[in-house]
């Protein structure tokens, strides 16, 4: 079976104080976990998905059989999401230039950019994703998807930059503050992640 958790670059408690270690924990341990096994059950019936990129599944989700088409949205998704949302979290790491330049070139400040990433994560009703994407255009764009929709299902963009803002995120530490949650989350973005992206 190729589908596993992915093995985190730091502990549980190493982007604390801006997200603690018993939100990580089981953020980690059971919530994505419990996506990990829903997706892998959904595909019980499908031995021969069993061998697909989860990437791949949820980029032509009409070719999924019917029955499990749902189950692979929401689980596979889930489970996808998180891998992603797990790479772009580090407990140290800087913009470098290169990284600046792109944002620079799609808006009209670093302040600005992440001013409009806040204000679209703080926008989204109910669960969900704030993602910042390259649009085939070459060009940044910020954008949501809701419960564990990602953006290549429905359009081809690349994947930078992936913040969870669903209350399993935050809840523990933050309460209904999803503001300071987010504000906070900038402490520990992997920059480099996003330039291996770009
Ligand atoms: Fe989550």
């Amino acid at each position: 079976m190729a589908f596993t958790l992915p093995k985190l670059n730091y502990s549980f408690e190493a982007l604390e104080p801006y997200i603690d270690a018993q939100t990580m924990e089981l953020h980690y341990s059971k919530h994505h976990q419990t996506y990990l096994d829903k997706f892998v059950a959904a595909l019980e019936k499908y031995p021969q998905l069993q061998d697909q990129k989860v990437e791949d599944m949820l980029k032509d989700l009409n070719s999924i059989p019917e029955d499990i088409r749902m189950a692979v949205r929401n689980m596979g998704g889930g489970y996808y999401n998180h891998n992603i949302f797990w790479a772009n979290l580090a407990s140290e790491s800087k913009m470098s230039p290169e990284v600046e330049k792109a944002l620079l070139d799609s808006f009209p400040s670093i302040e600005e950019f992440k001013k409009e990433f806040e204000t679209k994560a703080l926008s989204l009703f109910g669960s969900g994703w704030t993602w910042l994407v390259k649009n085939p255009e070459g060009k940044l764009e910020i954008i949501n998807t809701s419960n564990q929709d990602n953006p290549i299902s429905t359009s081809d963009v690349k994947l930078l930059l992936a913040l969870d803002v669903w209350e399993h995120a935050y809840y523990l530490k933050y309460q209904n503050r999803r503001a300071e949650y987010v504000a906070n989350w900038w402490n520990v973005v992997n920059w480099d992640h996003i330039a291996q992206n770009l």
